[in-house]
């Protein structure tokens, strides 16, 4: 196999020497390993372990999970924009206008490069409080200082079926024109394997499911499907969980409506610093993280057997857990 490198460069494909389970990607011409009990991709074992071992949690700290194509840019958008609503209370120069939010909401995976571990770890100390990154990570693979801490985690959660969609058209468009395309049946089939980037998709949504069932008040369970039928509803509730609740004075000023309207698909995609170049130093177009933005689209996707297999994954899978999605036929 070639090499391929990671956003700083490094080809940990050939790094890695840990003993690890190893299997295609589905959709990516690096392997994934399975590292911690969860499919890693190969290029970001380093950075992870960097991650785990080097992160610093400050209490004001928030962190947006996810697992890959669930609305992460979303809602990493919207506790942008509601952490930081009195600092940025007119739309006017807001960050979110000029930045993409995976710019403003760092991956914790890529805060770690392999040069001068403390020049990161200052870099980090001096970022403006509160500190809001992202991850992919799933919850118990997260670094001490966030699991034994009262850090706030918001975990966007979606609906398997669209989440699948997602991925697919996703990855199939950033992958190198060289790799050859996993056709929709294939992907599905590792999906439904749980052979997925941070996969399995059930476990890592169990993970995060059962810590806010325990731990109410540190992690925030949140559906996508949810967050699009009612948003402004669970904007007031992010910022309560977050400690940020709006005054009676911003909530009569619009101000809900207007993070609302500036976290939006349509305004989002339409942003010239979202519709151009790419994110980081990686090659990943800013544009293709936007698609259709909506529920429900795995109904243009779905063959019935495909429904049938993926209903029955669903319902084994999350048994007695208390976490549901609508059922599809
Ligand atoms: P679709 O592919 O179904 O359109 P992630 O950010 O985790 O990669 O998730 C990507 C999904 O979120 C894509 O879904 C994308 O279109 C959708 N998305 C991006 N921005 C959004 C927004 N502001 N509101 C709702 N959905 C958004």
């Amino acid at each position: 196999m070639a090499a391929f490198t990671n956003v700083y460069g490094e080809n940990t494909e050939e790094k890695t020497t840990l003993p690890l389970q190893k299997e295609k990607s589905w959709a990516q011409p690096y392997p994934l390993y399975l590292f911690q009990d969860f499919w890693c991709p190969g290029i970001h074992i380093d950075a992870v372990q960097r991650f785990q071992q080097h992160f610093q949690s400050k209490e004001s700290d928030v962190i947006v999970a996810s697992f890959p194509k669930s609305g992460t840019i979303w809602m990493k958008a919207l506790a942008f924009a509601i952490s930081n609503h009195q600092r940025f209370s007119s739309l006017e120069g807001h960050p979110l206008l000029t930045s993409n939010p995976h710019e403003l909401v760092p991956f914790m995976e890529f805060t770690f490069g392999p040069d001068d571990i403390q020049d990161h770890i200052l870099r980090l100390a001096n970022m403006a409080e509160p500190r809001i990154f992202g991850t992919h990570t799933p919850f118990p693979s997260l670094p001490k200082s966030i699991k034994d801490s009262n850090i706030k985690v918001i975990y966007i959660c979606r609906d398997p079926f669209d989440n699948f969609v997602s991925a697919w058209a996703y990855f199939n468009k950033i992958k190198p024109v060289s790799f050859p395309p996993v056709s929709k049946e294939e992907a599905f089939e590792m999906y439904c394997n749980g052979v997925v980037d941070y996969g399995p998709w059930w476990s890592h949504m169990l993970g995060y499911w059962n810590e806010s069932v325990a731990k109410p008040n540190k992690v925030m369970f949140m559906k996508y499907e949810d967050l699009k039928e009612d948003t402004s509803f669970h904007v007031k509730r992010i910022a309560e969980f977050l400690g940020v609740p709006f005054t009676e004075e911003e909530e009569s000023s619009g101000m809900i409506e207007n993070i609302i309207k500036l976290c939006s698909f349509e305004k989002m995609k339409d942003l010239e610093v979202n519709k151009s170049g790419v994110i980081g130093r990686g090659s990943i177009e800013k544009k293709n993280f936007f698609r259709k933005g909506d529920n429900g689209d795995w109904v243009n996707h779905f063959s019935p057997p495909m429904t049938e297999k993926l209903s029955k994954i669903v319902d084994e899978k999350l048994s007695g857990s208390g976490l549901s999605f609508k059922k599809h036929s």
